[in-house]
Order: C-alpha cells, then sequence, then structure tokens
C-alpha cells in the first residue's frame, strides 16, 4: 500500500440524496446509482462486476464486515457505520443499511442505501473502530509530527 496524505482529504456526504449499491450473494458489484459513484470516485463500470470491498477503507475493523455478513446469512438485514475510501483514497463516513432482495422466496441479492452522519459520530466511531482494529488485529491508526531525520529512517520501513 503506498497511500499518502490523499488519505486526509473527506468528501461530504449529501442529505438529500440516496446512495445505493446492489450486490450478487458473493459480494460482487451489480448496480450502482449517481450518486454512490459520484462519492466513490469511480464511473460506475469501473464498479459493476468488482467485489464490494474495492471501497473497503483500512480503517475499518474485520469483525465489523463478519458480523455484516453472518447477519446475512441469518437472513436478517444489518444496519451501521462505515468509513469507505474513494478512488483517489480520499474516504468518506456513512450509516448504512443492508437488506436482501427476495424473489420467489428466495434471496437473489443484497442491496445497501447509506446516508450521511454527524461529525460527532464519525469521531466516536473512528474511536471505536481505531480501538476494535487494535485489539482484534493488532494494527493501529498513527497520525503524528514526526521530525525529519526520524522520518527518513521510518521510510526503510515498506508500509
Ligand atoms: C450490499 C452490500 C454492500 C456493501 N457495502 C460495503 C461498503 O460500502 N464498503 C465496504 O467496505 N464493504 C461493503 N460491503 C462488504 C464487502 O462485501 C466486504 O465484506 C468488506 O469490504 C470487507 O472486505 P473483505 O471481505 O475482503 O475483508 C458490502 C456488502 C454488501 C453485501
Amino acid at each position: 500500500m503506498n497511500r499518502t496524505f490523499d488519505m486526509f482529504l473527506e468528501t461530504e456526504v449529501p442529505k438529500d440524496e440516496l446512495i445505493i449499491s446492489r450486490t450478487d450473494l458473493s459480494g460482487k458489484i451489480t448496480y450502482v446509482n449517481e450518486t454512490f459513484a459520484d462519492i466513490s470516485g469511480y464511473e460506475p463500470e469501473e464498479l459493476i462486476g468488482k467485489p464490494h470491498n474495492i471501497i473497503r477503507h483500512p480503517d475499518m475493523p474485520q469483525s465489523v464486515f463478519a458480523n455484516l455478513w453472518a447477519t446475512l446469512q441469518r437472513g436478517e438485514s444489518w444496519e451501521g457505520y462505515v468509513k469507505n475510501i474513494r478512488k483517489d483514497s480520499g474516504y468518506y463516513w456513512v450509516f448504512a443499511r443492508v437488506s436482501m432482495l427476495v424473489k420467489d422466496g428466495k434471496v437473489i441479492e443484497y442491496k445497501s442505501v447509506r446516508e450521511p452522519i454527524s461529525t460527532a459520530k464519525k469521531i466516536e466511531m473512528q474511536n471505536l473502530y481505531d480501538t476494535q482494529r487494535s485489539q482484534e488485529e493488532g494494527r493501529s491508526r498513527v497520525v503524528m509530527y514526526v521530525p525529519n531525520d526520524k522520518l527518513a529512517q521510518l521510510k526503510e520501513f515498506e508500509i
């Protein structure tokens, strides 16, 4: 991964538009609306057919998505806070409601409808997910100023 300061650029999610995507049962994107494409920074045709983790942000704990899939597999809808990464490495936060599309009694697709969240909620969820990730995966998110001589040492590590 070679992500830089673009990671700190947040995209505002519009309040009055629905952000929709659908996937097949394996999580491959089958449909996105225009707002979804705009916010993620992709063209719709770049997203269709790709696994939905194309916009997975490294700050998201694995357990959140494990819970999402386990919930869907039980036949229930899932709701939760998600930080997504844009094509340009920026990010955006949403509250997502994921549910099943059923035809003739069978689940044929999944659908997610998202809405914006408050700044206070973003801070709360960033802190919660930072803690969860650190406990579950031993990975920490560090944002700090570093003196240049220390930076040169850090650059010897591949991140
Ligand atoms: C309808 C639907 C919408 C999803 N939306 C997102 C999303 O916006 N961002 C995301 O990171 N994962 C989303 N996922 C979960 C991904 O499929 C995937 O599980 C997740 O990105 C974690 O990636 P991984 O399974 O490769 O670890 C969605 C799944 C479904 C079924």
